[in-house]
């Protein structure tokens, strides 16, 4: 664990943090609020030839017997947010054993900086670990001319860090332990009483008595039986409703049509989607974002056994449209197809956003990074793109191609769960558009299987689970207008003007 704090004075630390920005003529050393000794500082001079041209980079001076003991020169890009986080997070790393750090911040430097590096610090300081061991704490002291202008900032940056954790903690958990049930239980002891949260669940019985024929189809074949959960966080002065969905399969075997070795793997991840939406919302309420949020996580095993459902089979869903299964290892536009049409019928959402680890033709299409984002409303689309760019995180636009569109007919039902022709990230989406009724101007997809997880540690992302989405989604609600104090709950943001 790490605690972050901002402070006019260093901590009791023999490390030190010393950041170098662009500047005119190249990088340099930008005076500090921190009143660094003159040999430190001249040390540091000699050294900035040596630190490579991009944010992030790091040189660390050994100073035995002086102070500070240890001083790393960082590379802070031109001193935008995103060149704080990156080099945050390689502070992070370069200084991951030491147990006190001091970053020397720039004099007069912005609460976005200050809320970069810390989120950055944060986030690549993380690491899931199933041992029973506790981690090593370390504590960092960010030296500012003045603290209290800066503690808004870092407590935005601890917050959305923290809710990033939380999915990343979700999405690394063993499968052995993280089937629907105890998934269920992450929430509601997330919920805890929080005011302005609360949670319903329902399980087999009740998914069966209101039609969610996409969840028990999918969720059938396994000992463990699905739920659905809906979290929410309800402010008094929120005047738009989110709807946020995400895909919750607690591993994917691919069923009946059973996933080689190599694809299974890491299939405990595929409740990404869940996580993230989950988070993001518990976030909003730690943030005590205006905004009317709805987090609804199917959560199903896709198994194989006696019992599970078969190719060929045809599942009626929420609401009443059908789907002939073509393929039982496309299970996730299933599950969700239930809850995005839930939440038309019941929840009448302003805005409704889905996160799901879709389909491995994400990475085929944008690399391991990017998540594919679909949606009929150019406003929603580049709004969001814009709110993942800010946060860090990549989204590219993908079409909602109109010629895949006839690829979904079946004989026998409304859609083909998969057809066998087109791009799969796209018509998993164009499946997905079926069940949004008439919000289609409202709905956003995002097909986040690739960016979801980080093979290895890469800047902010530690190797493993990354939370993609979380940091997107709450800079996005965060941007979404609060009402003005004579507006009611409840009307829509949308509906206005024209
Ligand atoms: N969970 C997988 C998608 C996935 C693959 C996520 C790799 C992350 C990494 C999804 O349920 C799936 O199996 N999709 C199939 C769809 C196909 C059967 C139409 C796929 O992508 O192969
Ligand atoms: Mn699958
Ligand atoms: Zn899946």
């Amino acid at each position: 664990m790490m605690a972050i704090r901002v402070a006019a004075v260093p901590g009791a630390a023999p490390a030190v943090a010393l950041p170098a920005l662009v500047q005119e003529g190249g990088v340099g050393l930008p005076p500090t609020a921190y009143d660094l000794p003159e040999d430190a500082r001249a040390e540091a001079m000699e050294l900035l030839g040596d630190l490579d041209a991009e944010a992030g980079a790091t040189c660390v001076l050994r100073r035995p017997l002086r102070t500070p003991g240890r001083l790393l020169l960082v590379h802070a890009g031109s001193g935008d947010e995103a060149g704080w986080r990156v080099a945050g997070a390689a502070v992070s790393r370069a200084f991951e054993d030491e147990s006190s750090i001091t970053v020397a911040m720039p004099a007069d430097v912005s609460p976005a900086a200050v809320r970069g590096l810390a989120e950055g610090l944060s986030l690549a300081a993380y690491r899931f670990s199933m041992r029973d061991e506790s981690a090593a704490e370390r504590e960092v002291t960010v030296v500012v001319d003045d603290p209290a202008r800066y503690a808004e900032a870092l407590a935005t940056a601890l917050a959305t860090a923290d809710a990033t954790r939380l999915a990343r903690d979700l999405t690394n958990t063993p499968s052995s332990l993280k089937n629907p049930a105890w998934f269920v239980d992450q929430v509601v002891a997330a919920v805890d009483g929080r005011p302005g949260l609360s949670v319903t669940v329902r399980e087999p019985e009740q998914l069966a008595a209101e039609g969610f024929g996409g969840i028990l189809a999918v969720g059938g074949g396994s000992a463990s039986p699905p739920r659905l959960v809906e979290l929410s966080w309800r402010p008094e002065r929120a005047r738009t409703h989110v709807v946020l969905v995400g895909k919750g399969i607690t591993f994917d075997t691919g069923g009946i049509s059973i996933k080689p070795v190599d694809g299974m793997k890491l299939m405990r991840k595929d409740m990404g989607g869940a996580a993230s939406i989950v988070a993001a919302t518990l976030g909003a309420a730690a943030l005590d974002l205006p905004v009317r949020v709805t987090a609804l996580a199917p959560l199903a095993e896709n198994l194989l056994s006696g019992s599970a459902f078969r190719p060929g089979d045809v599942v009626r869903h929420y609401g009443g449209l059908t789907s002939e299964t073509t393929n039982s290892d496309a299970e996730g536009r299933l599950v969700v197809a239930d809850a995005l049409a839930y939440a038309v019928e019941r929840l009448s959402p302003d805005l409704l956003v889905d996160l799901a680890t879709l389909t491995g033709a994400n990475a085929v299409a944008l690399g391991k990074r990017t998540a594919a984002l679909y949606s009929d409303s150019d406003e929603l689309a580049a709004d969001l793109i814009g709110a993942a760019a800010e946060a860090g995180e990549q989204a590219w636009r993908m079409p909602l191609a109109a010629d895949y569109v006839e690829y979904l007919g079946s004989d026998v039902a409304d859609l083909y769960s998969a057809p066998d022709r087109g791009a799969g990230s796209v018509t998993a989406a164009l499946f997905l558009r079926e069940f949004v009724g008439d919000r289609r101007e409202r709905w956003v997809h995002v097909d986040m299987s690739a960016p979801s997880w980080a093979d290895s540690a890469d800047g902010v992302l530690s190797k493993g689970a990354t939370g993609w989405g979380v940091r997107t989604l709450l800079r996005w609600l965060a941007a979404l207008p609060a009402a003005p104090e004579d507006e009611k709950v409840g009307s829509g943001v949308l509906d206005g003007g024209e």
